[in-house]
């Protein structure tokens, strides 16, 4: 089979061809509206879906033909229905439709988190990989954080979640707060390598009492702040720096983030282990799996552990087609076929 994956959930316009025979994704495109939500700080719904309508039919059409085929070779269309920005989701649905219907080609939903989880199983070349279950998963975004036993390719359940901000979140805001741009991630972890990886400013770890496994970091995001008042960087009661920062304490702030952050990593890790000893291996996926010092810290955690470890490679890390082909294929082996009534669940 051939799956033409959809994925339009947030400020990605994205689409990937699987092939079911060679077990590969074929072709994968994404258009990143980065640019047009940075002067913003964050992504903004209404430009998020005008800037999907005006990228979808170009994106989808550049993906068939880099994999060389035409709209009637495809024999599923999959596509994200949830969750993310209603409109935005909208347009890729809208899209499949319109596919699956005027070409009678079987319809797919898929959830977007789905896409994130089994991304782990795409290798850098586009082959799919065998990874055993069970596994432990942690994904990572801007808009999700969380840990998932991964049973088989019909079955996971979610094992320890963020109660509030997503690590992502976290990484972008503090970004906000220092003046830097959007997304913050890969600018902090820029700043962050500068400073040698360490840790100057020992903010709030969360503690998982009794081994709990749950994410919380907005309280992070506030004692950052409360730090650069502290320092006279940030003017609390302007909401505004109170001079551009300087870059040593740029780079200090986010060193010391990025250490905090992969603690609260390996914490839950740790517990999540301690729990699911059946567990056979951790993978790392999501935006924020995309950082460097993240995957190596993982990965030597999980090696002492004597528990193998693969993160998703960057190209599939963050929001892409390739996940939602990927987990289509998964969904059309077993017929789980949707019809034309699918509506998406933001
Ligand atoms: O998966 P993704 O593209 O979209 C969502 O589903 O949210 O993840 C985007 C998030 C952003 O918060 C961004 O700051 C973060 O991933 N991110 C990173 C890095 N690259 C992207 N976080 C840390 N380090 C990075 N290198
Ligand atoms: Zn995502």
């Amino acid at each position: 089979m051939v799956i033409l994956g959809i994925e339009t959930s947030c400020d990605e316009t994205s689409a990937a061809v699987y092939d079911t025979l060679q077990r590969k994704i074929i072709a994968h495109e994404v258009f990143s509206q980065i640019k047009e939500h940075a002067h913003f700080g964050g992504v903004v719904p209404e430009i998020a879906s005008r800037s999907q309508l005006e990228k979808i039919h170009p994106i989808v059409a550049e993906t068939l033909s880099s994999a060389g085929i035409k709209t009637c070779d495809i024999d599923v269309v999959a596509v994200t229905t949830t969750p993310g920005l209603v409109g935005s989701l909208f347009v890729g649905l809208c899209f499949a439709k319109g596919i699956a219907w005027s070409l009678q080609k079987k319809l797919i939903g898929v959830n977007h988190l789905e896409g994130h989880i089994y991304s782990a199983f795409l290798g850098a070349d586009g082959y799919c990989v065998d990874l055993p279950f069970p596994h432990i998963c942690l994904s990572a975004s801007g808009g999700h954080t969380a840990l998932y036993l991964v049973e088989s390719f019909s079955s996971y359940k979610i094992i320890g979640h963020t109660i509030d901000d997503a690590a992502g979140e976290a990484f972008d805001k503090v970004s906000k707060v220092m003046g830097l741009g959007y997304p913050g991630g890969p600018i902090i972890e820029k700043l962050a390598a500068a400073a040698g990886f360490k840790d100057y400013y020992s903010y709030p770890r969360t503690k998982n009492l009794h081994d709990e496994i749950f994410f919380s970091f907005s309280g992070l995001k506030t004692a950052v702040l409360y730090d650069l008042v502290r320092r006279g960087a940030y003017d609390f009661k302007a909401g505004i720096l109170v001079e551009q920062m300087t870059l040593q304490l740029q780079q200090e702030v986010s060193s010391s983030l990025l250490v905090c952050i992969g603690d609260i990593f390996e914490n839950n890790i740790r517990c999540a282990l301690k729990k699911y000893p059946q567990a056979q291996m951790v993978t790392f996926t999501g935006g924020v799996a995309c950082n460097a010092y993240l995957r190596e810290r993982l990965s030597t955690f999980c090696r002492r552990r004597k528990k193998d470890f693969v993160a998703a490679p960057p190209r599939f890390c963050g929001d892409n087609g390739a996940m939602i082909a990927f987990v289509g294929a998964l969904k059309a082996e077993r017929q789980e076929w949707a019809d034309l009534y699918l509506d998406v669940r933001p």
